[in-house]
């Protein structure tokens, strides 16, 4: 195995987990992604599987996870794989979604109070502020996963500031920044990232044939445009922080 980029990393969201949701495949998949994951600097994993996933197959995803999670020393004896849920959110299930956080049918980022959620695709700015609401209420923290990709908040920067005064944090998927072909999502993230507004990069990863582990290129496109401390700060520090138990 060869190193490509001399960068850290830590992926807050990706889907490793094999056979629970549209992430990878089996486990070979999932060694093969960490591998990739490796190359480009990334040595701490949260596999993130959709919430969905966790409706029907608790015991098999833990149990999975923590194959996974001894297997992770055959790709590089630093790496390390930890388990969460990128939870899906929408104003009227709240109730459910706190319910199951609370049951630990969801688990958090480390055990922490630190949830990775999403919204449809489609969601509009209106119905954003409820859902971070009702977690902000219940004592979560929540992180939005790939801030950049939602169509009608793109480019909405009133809106994450209001998100910022509510205590949310922000991830943006690392390819968005460089590889990304779509120039409006690629835009938003770099003004994002240039406006100082990211928390954490996640590669999003899901098999290694649709939207493998890509950070290299974003990376460097990070290290280029903002001081090392910020980029630090959003490539690695922050997330480490929680793994540490420091939120
Ligand atoms: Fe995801």
């Amino acid at each position: 195995m060869t190193t490509t980029v001399e960068r850290k990393m830590i992926d807050i969201h990706m889907h490793l987990i094999p056979g629970v949701d549209d992430g990878a495949m089996d486990m070979e998949m999932a060694l093969v992604m960490m591998i990739r994951a490796k190359e480009q600097g990334i040595s701490k994993i949260i596999a993130t599987p959709h919430s969905e996933a966790f409706h029907f197959s608790k015991r098999d995803i833990r149990a999975t996870y923590q194959n996974l999670a001894n297997a992770a020393a055959m790709v590089s004896p630093d790496m390390k794989v930890y388990l969460e849920c990128e939870v899906y959110c929408e104003a009227d299930i709240m109730e459910q979604v706190l319910e199951l956080l609370d049951l630990g049918v969801y688990p958090t980022m480390n055990g922490t109070k630190c949830v990775l959620m999403e919204f449809s695709q489609w969601v509009y700015p209106e119905n954003t502020v409820p859902c971070v609401g009702a977690l902000v209420q219940a004592g979560y923290k929540p992180i939005i996963a790939h801030m950049e990709r939602y169509r009608y908040l793109r480019d909405n920067m009133e809106l994450v500031n209001r998100f910022r005064e509510l205590g949310v944090l922000i991830q943006i998927n690392v390819y968005s920044l460089f590889d990304e072909d779509e120039d409006s999502i690629k835009n938003w993230a770099r003004r994002l990232v240039l406006g100082r507004k990211v928390d954490f990069l996640g590669t999003d990863a899901h098999r290694t044939y649709h939207r493998p582990p890509s950070a290299e290129w974003g990376l460097g496109w990070l290290y280029e445009n903002v001081e090392q401390d910020y980029a630090d700060t959003i490539a690695w520090k922050n997330a480490e922080n929680i793994l540490m138990g420091e939120e």
